[in-house]
């Protein structure tokens, strides 16, 4: 039996900035689940109005169901839109447009990562200056609700530390690199191919990308402003596959890591390739999937999976956005759930650490001349910096080759004794290559 709901409100109505992909998923999906997100909103959620360039295609995908304007302007402007949904990306008009909409009062649902990382201190003081939400699951992990986890699921807990794999174009091509043997090139074709990278993929592979997810989640986890500035970031294009191999032989996978810790002294913020136990689940994410985990003291590791891209699962976040401030819309602002997690009086300014102060355990691979003392004058440097090795491994070489590679496992130390150490280390003329250092988390 269904139950009459309360009233029959009007329709909220959205106004939308680019219908590209996402675009039209959102459309559709609003469209296909009509009646269960009105069960839910408590009303209809109408997109009643559509901005871009393209008008035959946004006429193509809506047709008489909205308006289709090419200026996103007179959507802003439009006094019967209550929300407006910005989907063009990047930090040039995207940013004026979202300023505007919510200068006039407007609440806000952005994907864009990129304008919140970088503009974010500057959107949600506007936000609230105006009493309006800015709305933005779907700007980290697509279609993972973990914005609506971090802030609310997890909310009695002291957050410890967060690592994802939150940019799935890198997780598809080190997937290929480990399983087919591919080198890094092949696998990006691979990737354009199947479109999934970019035609110009710098964000995805240089990690950019995945920083401004990671910027965003330490925000919300710990409370402070969005900091991408302060962000370390180092992607996967230098990866080689022997070391993806070296690591499997350890047990461990190569992933691209988004990580944020907190420690005594500030906070971490850093993106760059991880090896991972091969028996953690999120080492076992592959292909272009998207997968957080997140420690608190309370409820312990959680983990959280999905698709991290495309058209319908990212058009899922932006709508679960929009039913939030649907509900939320005749609330007093005090009564919202703050965007970023903590009430903006109580954020803090912690510090985010330099890189040469992060903690964390290597990965080395060291090509070295197979001669005595070699491994004693090596493991001696790290001694002498108080690293300690985990493990080591040394490829058998070949009749007369006359060199071999050496891989070194540590325990966890500081980054900056790590790179003193490894200043040294490459000064040896028994070093014969540059050392390769990858980063190694337990997440346990
Ligand atoms: N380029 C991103 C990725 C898309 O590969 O994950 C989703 O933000």
């Amino acid at each position: 039996m269904s139950l009459p709901l309360d009233s029959n409100p009007p329709p909220i109505q959205v106004g939308l900035l680019g219908i590209g992909t996402v675009g039209r998923g959102t459309f559709e999906v609003l469209q296909r689940n009509r009646g269960e997100i009105r069960r839910r909103a408590g009303r209809e959620i109408r997109i009643a109005c559509v901005a871009d360039l393209d008008l035959a295609r946004a006429r193509a995908i809506v047709g008489e169901q909205a308006r289709v304007v090419a200026d996103a302007r007179a959507v802003i402007a439009d006094p019967a839109i209550d929300i407006v949904v910005e989907l063009i990306g990047g930090t040039g008009i995207a940013r004026t447009l979202v300023l505007e909409a919510l200068a006039a009062g407007k609440h806000v649902v952005t994907a864009n990562k990129a304008l919140l990382a970088v503009h974010g201190s500057e959107i949600f003081a506007a936000a609230r200056e105006q009493g309006v939400v800015v709305g933005f699951e779907a700007a980290v992990a697509g279609g993972i609700p973990i914005i609506k986890a971090l802030r609310e699921g997890l909310t009695a807990n002291r957050i410890e530390w967060v690592a994802g794999i939150i940019n799935g174009t890198t997780n598809f091509i080190l997937s290929e690199m480990r399983s087919k043997g591919l080198d890094f090139g092949q696998a990006l074709q691979q990737a354009q191919a199947l479109g999934y990278a970019e035609a110009d993929p710098r964000f995805d592979i240089e990690g950019i990308d995945a920083a401004h997810k990671a910027t965003l989640m330490s925000a919300i986890a710990f409370g402070v402003p969005v900091q991408f500035d302060r962000a370390w970031v180092e992607g996967i294009a230098a990866l080689q596959t022997a070391d993806i191999r070296y690591a499997e032989q350890l047990g461990y996978r190569i992933k691209l890591l988004g990580i944020t810790k907190r420690r005594e002294q500030g906070l971490e913020l850093r993106v760059h390739p991880t090896l991972v136990p091969a028996t953690r689940l999120i080492a076992n994410v592959e292909g272009a999937m998207n997968a957080v985990v997140v420690h608190g003291d309370a409820v312990g590791t959680t983990l959280y999976y999905g698709k991290g891209a495309g058209a319908e699962p990212t058009a899922s976040a932006v709508i679960a956005d929009l039913v939030d401030i649907t509900r939320l819309h005749a609330a007093d602002p005090a009564h919202r759930v703050p965007p970023l997690a903590f009430q903006p009086g109580a954020m803090q300014d912690i510090p985010i650490l330099p890189m040469a102060e992060v903690v964390t355990a290597y990965y080395l691979r060291l090509v070295v001349a197979d001669k005595a003392g070699v491994l004693a004058r090596i493991t001696g440097i790290l001694a002498g910096h108080e690293i300690s090795i985990d493990a080591v491994l040394q490829r058998e070489s070949g009749d007369g080759e006359g060199q071999t590679d050496l891989i070194i496992l540590t325990h966890d130390t500081v980054e900056g004794r790590m790179d003193a150490a490894l200043a040294q280390m490459q000064a040896l003329p028994t070093v014969l290559a540059p050392i390769v250092r990858i980063r190694k988390e337990e997440l346990s």
